[in-house]
């Protein structure tokens, strides 16, 4: 504990000294959003993260979060310098979906409109029409279809189905997934919900379509935060990545959060939905990144930059 207190007192000096200010996803380790809450930066979702860090006037972000994160700052702020604790935290949708098959896959079907999640490379939203988060998705490819669109769609095919049968549009999906969200199981949710039939199911839309239809509510992390607070219940079972349980309990103290289940045959595997990227953030890897730009920063290919920021603006355009 002192060697953490150690590394805060540090950090919050550095942030002073560097003129940056720490963004945090929801799901890095409570101490860091707790860093990010005291330091005066922010804790959210991916679509608030590319908000805020657009808005803020420091001279540098620190992103908490994973790869893609960082590059969305990038290519909305190239005069600020953006540091991630580690280049190494990707994410299996943007490794699931390389730019060169993506942009052959595109140009296949040259009469869609090409909408892709905001976990993808610089490279793949660059061939892109739309970028969308988990939050506007739905709004955003209902805006497309009432406007007689065809749509080309990812890499989440599980979020992609979600949109398709909450909207109707015709999209053609490519077949990424959440290695985390991936592993929920709707067998044994039921079983779970037997034990607490008061619970209200939230559920983020990248989870399999069988768990995505056990939901009360279906959203961003944002969105499932919100929920869990507006909502009655005062049980919830959560299916996301573990590291929300900190911002919905400390929002509702009197709450029960519980994980849902991602192992089979009706077991529950604590503490089992964490994104191994998402982990790599720590504390000490925040003051390298601080301490030593090099081998932190986040550079975006200058030609790639300005077409990726095209479908980037229009997503923060729509969400104004
Ligand atoms: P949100 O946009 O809901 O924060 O999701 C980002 C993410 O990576 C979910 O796994
Ligand atoms: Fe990517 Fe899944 Fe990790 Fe989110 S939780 S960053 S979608 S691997």
């Amino acid at each position: 504990a002192d060697q953490k207190a150690a590394y805060k007192e540090r950090i919050k000096l550095l942030l002073q000294q560097r003129d940056a200010v720490l963004v945090a996803h929801y799901y890095t380790d409570p101490e860091i959003q707790a860093l990010a809450e005291e330091t005066g930066g922010c804790v959210s979702d991916s679509l608030e993260m590319a908000r805020f860090g657009n808005k803020h006037p420091a001279k540098t972000l620190i992103v908490a979060g994973v790869k893609f994160m960082g590059e969305t700052a990038k290519i909305l702020n190239p005069e600020k310098t953006v540091l991630m604790p580690t280049l190494e935290a990707t994410c299996s949708l943007d490794l699931g979906c390389p730019a060169d098959a993506f942009s052959a896959f595109c140009d296949e079907h040259p009469d869609r409109v090409v909408v892709v999640y905001a976990n993808t490379s610089a490279a793949v939203k660059a061939r892109a029409d739309w970028v969308v988060t988990s939050s506007i998705a739905l709004d955003v490819v209902e805006h497309l279809d009432s406007e007689g669109k065809k749509i080309l769609w990812g890499p989440d095919r599980h979020l992609g189905a979600y949109v398709q049968k909450q909207t109707g549009a015709d999209m053609l999906l490519w077949q990424g997934a959440c290695i985390v969200h991936d592993e929920f199981k709707a067998k044994a949710l039921v079983e779970l919900k037997k034990q607490y039939p008061n619970a209200a199911v939230l559920v983020h839309p990248e989870s399999p379509a069988n768990v995505v239809d056990l939901a009360d509510a279906v959203g961003s992390t944002s969105q499932l935060i919100k929920a869990s607070q507006t909502m009655p219940n005062d049980t919830f079972i959560v299916a996301t990545d573990r590291g929300i349980f900190y911002k919905m309990q400390q929002a509702m103290p009197d709450k029960t959060f519980i994980e849902a289940p991602t192992g089979g045959n009706g077991a529950t595997c604590r503490s089992c939905a964490h994104c191994p990227w998402m982990a790599m953030n720590g504390l000490k890897a925040i003051e390298d990144a601080l301490l030593q730009s090099e081998g932190h920063e986040i550079f975006v290919d200058a030609d790639l930059r300005e077409q990726a920021l095209i479908p980037l603006d229009r997503m923060l355009n729509f969400a104004k």
